[in-house]
């Protein structure tokens, strides 16, 4: 079995690495946080104590990091990964870091003739631990068959999407569109209160109608109840929305909806919501000046 590296045991690289080191791949990771890191020991999981370390020797590397800063720094930066990897590895990165960083990243494999996946997963930390994850890959063809056990380990269904950058271009619109259900949640919830409804009647009757996202109406769920336990951290996606409006404006696209959720999530972020759960996008929605979902 091809030996992996796993770069970031976050809320949803820890149960990848779980779910490959389950599947028979010798896994070792490395974390910033090195408690987390450690936290996988009992599973029988290497722990490196920097990128570089967890890199030597690796077949395939995988980076499941915040951003493109953060996956950057532990590719590139002090003991970074890259150049410690073999020459004949592969890299596939995972985390959600939008269409620049993905292709200024791939040029630095390409540098090192390094082979590279865009692959990143649609589905939160329950599906990561159930190894349901939907993998939106993206790379050349010949590549498919080294990395599909892989995403077999960790996912239930690989779809790709053409050359490195179209799996993270369609994440970008799909995570633009997570934010507009969830916003439209918000709304909803904070509507229906507003009126004098019970809002579990708005959620129900959602349900039940082809508009219910379960998506969306898990969220509005969450609102209702107040559960702001992240599983996707409204900072997080408030990420994906900037990437999503920079992307569009570079290309000369206005999104007004997008545009609006930005400004707007950033205002809570910047009160300090921006580890709670996109549920928490809730707090946008105020009556008189009060937020309904305080
Ligand atoms: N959660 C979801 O539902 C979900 C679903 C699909 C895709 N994603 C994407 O997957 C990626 C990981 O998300 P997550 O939910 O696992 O996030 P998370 O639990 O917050 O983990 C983030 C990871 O990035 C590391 N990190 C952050 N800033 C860093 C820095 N400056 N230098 C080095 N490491 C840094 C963290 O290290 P520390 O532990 O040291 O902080 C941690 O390993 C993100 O791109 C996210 O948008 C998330």
């Amino acid at each position: 079995m091809p030996s992996v590296a796993v770069l970031g045991t976050g809320r949803m690289g820890a149960p990848i690495a779980r779910n490959l080191k389950r599947a028979g791949f010798p896994v070792t990771v490395w974390n910033r946080t090195v408690a987390k890191a450690r936290a996988l020991q009992d599973d029988g999981i290497e722990v490196a104590l920097t990128p570089a370390q967890a890199a030597s020797g690796a077949d395939v590397l995988v980076t499941m990091l915040a951003d493109g800063p953060s996956t950057e720094q532990a590719m590139l930066g002090d003991a970074g990964a890259l150049d410690a990897l073999p020459a004949e590895a592969v890299w596939i990165q995972m985390g959600t870091i939008g269409i620049d960083w993905t292709q200024r990243l791939a040029a630095r494999a390409a540098e090192r003739t390094l082979a590279f996946v865009d692959a990143p997963v649609s589905g939160s930390d329950g599906p990561a631990r159930d190894a349901q994850l939907l993998i939106l890959a993206s790379g050349a063809d010949e590549l498919q068959e080294r990395v599909e056990p892989l995403f077999g380990a960790v996912g239930r269904r690989t779809l790709w999407v053409g050359p490195a950058g179209g799996g993270s271009a369609l994440k970008l619109v799909l995570n633009a569109w997570l934010a507009a259900i969830t916003q439209a949640a918000a709304e909803g919830v904070a509507l229906a209160e507003t009126l004098g409804l019970d809002p579990q009647v708005f959620t129900q009757t959602l349900a039940d109608l082809p508009l219910g996202a379960p998506y969306a109406v898990a969220k509005a769920n969450a609102m209702i109840e107040r559960q702001f336990e992240p599983g996707f951290a409204l900072a997080l996606a408030h990420k994906d929305v900037a990437l999503a409006v920079a992307a569009a404006t570079e290309r000369g696209l206005r999104l007004p909806l997008a545009g609006v959720i930005d400004g707007i999530w950033g205002e809570i972020i910047a009160q300090g919501h921006g580890g709670q759960d996109v549920a928490a996008a809730v707090m946008t929605v105020e009556r008189d000046g009060a937020e309904t979902g305080a």
